[in-house]
């Protein structure tokens, strides 16, 4: 754990469509959970003696879980545009290991949270290359999950598209395949989020940079020598941004002149 009293930087690293699609994401996939595990293991009174007072419970059950799907495959399209859009720690290629630096990233931090071979925590500023890793393995999971479930809903989903995925579930080897799969990653997602709140917390605790909050604000707590890092990378990024508009200004240049002598 640090000394409470290094300098540390206030750095906004969550922008708001982060922030809202986590929380929009979280929401759905813990509301998801509880109607996938009452329509897998429907409660005994179903069943009992005067049920059907019950009325139309289990319809209004699987049109929540259905309703569910659709927000959160709604919200992960948005964030897939944003993983484009996006300032530095929201793109694209934090959540796939294509670099070097990326996985003595996730080496350094299994070693950390899973060996507790170090006692010093490892500093990013956005996510950590292992959390950032398994966030795109639950990228993953969510389009496996949609399709499958889409699949599910097929046989009785009066929509434009229900053929497709009827025909998809015949072809992944019918639907009892595709009810497994769906099943199974289910529990992968209860994993994910157990394991995943105790990392929050555990961080928050080492690195003493205000992560569990950033999720809810968007600004982290970040160590001087790091965030000046980080500042300096940002204004590099800036002089070769302004470099190439200037080039690309200077290559208009002869184009218009060439114009303008061929009008004359
Ligand atoms: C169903 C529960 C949850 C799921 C499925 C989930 C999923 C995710 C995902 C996918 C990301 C990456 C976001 C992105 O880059 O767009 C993320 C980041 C994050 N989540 Fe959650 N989350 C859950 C609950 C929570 C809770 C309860 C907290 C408590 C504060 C939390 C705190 C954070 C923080 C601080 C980050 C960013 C820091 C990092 O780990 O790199 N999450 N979460």
């Amino acid at each position: 754990m640090i000394e409470k009293k290094v300098p540390l930087r206030e750095i906004y690293v969550w922008e708001l469509p982060v922030r809202i699609f986590h929380w929009v994401n979280a929401t759905c996939i813990f509301f998801l959970i509880i109607s996938g595990l009452l329509i897998a293991y429907p409660p005994a009174i179903l069943q009992a003696d005067g049920a059907q007072q019950l009325g139309y419970w289990f319809g209004y059950l699987r049109f929540t879980h259905y309703t569910l799907g659709v927000i959160l495959i709604v919200n992960f399209l948005v964030r897939i545009y944003w993983m484009f859009a996006g300032n530095k720690f929201a793109r694209w290629n934090n959540y796939v290991p294509l670099t070097q630096r990326q996985w003595r990233g996730i080496f350094d931090t299994v070693k950390v949270d899973i060996f507790l071979l170090s006692p010093k925590p490892i500093y990013d500023i956005g996510h950590n290359s292992l959390a950032a890793t398994t966030y795109g393995g639950l990228f993953i999971m969510l389009v496996v999950q949609a399709i499958t479930g889409l699949c599910l809903w097929s046989p009785t989903a009066e929509v434009i598209g229900a053929e497709t995925f009827q025909s998809l579930a015949f072809s992944l080897g019918g639907l009892m395949v595709v009810k497994q799969i769906h099943y199974y990653l289910m529990w992968c997602f209860i994993l994910f989020m157990i394991v995943h709140i105790y990392l929050v917390f555990y961080h928050d605790y080492i690195e003493r940079s205000g992560i569990a909050s950033s999720i809810i604000g968007g600004w982290k707590f970040i160590e001087e020598p790091v965030a000046k890092e980080y500042e300096e990378e940002l204004a590099k990024q800036e002089i070769i941004k302004k470099q190439k508009e200037i080039i690309k200004e200077l290559k208009k240049e002869p184009q218009k002149e060439e114009k303008a002598t061929q009008s004359n």
